[in-house]
């Protein structure tokens, strides 16, 4: 909050980054609008900062709506935001079959292919989203993409048993392909980020020729012992909608 605050004191960023918010906000809505309907009682709520929004207007439904409604959270922070917003939250074991989830990403390719990850809820996340019927991407225009790793520098994030890390580290460099792969630092690289499961995650950037077929990149990295799950979500989004700076949504189907 306090690096946004002083970058909201230059008008020119802090036109760009309310131009941003505004984006986020209109993707949540219009997915919220289009695909959580009354008779829908299971709801899975992705992590990332598009995704308050989407809480937001599941709230301006109104408390007959999501009265017998439960969420099911994909980590810490979806937890607390269920909570917030004062709706019943839920265990994917006492609720295996979701009705929808709607969650936000950092790369989307033209057959809705998605990088995801980007918080390190990437695990809990495809777990959430695989248990739903209907799975539903949600972003501004950055993440609007023909091809994965064209606009996410990082690249594909990888969690890994820390045990294992630094033998994952150098085969994904090595074999895998991505020779700049990197364990992910905390702010001021006080040590690596810890997942919500204790887990360490690798960023392993590749080239955008490489991601033409994602799944196939997916495949050889979960191969690897001590990988726990890979940030890309392949044949999983059922439509994603990207919140535009002239207030249109581009829906992809
Ligand atoms: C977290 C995620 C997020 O959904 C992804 O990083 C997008 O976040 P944001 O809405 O802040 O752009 O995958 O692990």
């Amino acid at each position: 909050p306090g690096l946004l605050a002083s970058m909201k004191k230059d008008p020119q960023v802090a036109q760009k980054v309310s131009g941003i918010e505004s984006s986020k906000r209109l993707a949540a809505y219009t997915a919220v609008d289009h695909h959580i309907k009354p008779e829908h009682r299971v709801i899975g709520i992705g992590s990332g900062s598009t995704v308050p929004y989407v809480v937001e207007r599941i709230v301006q439904q109104g408390q007959e709506a999501n009265k017998g409604r439960v969420f099911i959270p994909t980590g810490f922070q979806s937890r607390q935001l269920i909570l917030n917003a004062k709706l019943s939250v839920g265990d994917v074991d006492e609720y295996p079959s979701i009705d929808v989830t709607i969650d936000g990403a950092d790369e989307v390719d033209s057959s809705l292919n998605c990088i995801k990850g980007g918080g390190a809820c990437h695990l809990r996340e495809k777990v959430i989203a695989e248990a739903a019927q209907t799975f539903i991407v949600v972003a501004d225009y950055r993440k609007n993409s023909q091809s994965l790793c064209t606009n996410y520098p990082p690249g594909v994030p990888i969690e890994v048993v820390p045990f294992a890390y630094g033998k994952v580290l150098t085969a994904v460099q090595k074999s895998i392909g991505s020779p700049k792969a990197t364990l992910r630092m905390a702010i001021k690289k006080a040590g690596p980020v810890v997942t919500d499961n204790g887990h360490f995650v690798i960023d392993a950037p590749f080239e955008p020729e490489r991601m033409q077929d994602p799944s196939a990149v997916l495949r050889q990295i979960k191969l690897l012992t001590g990988v726990v799950e890979v940030g890309l979500f392949c044949n999983m989004a059922k439509a994603a909608y990207f919140g535009n700076e002239d207030g249109t949504v581009t829906i992809r189907h």
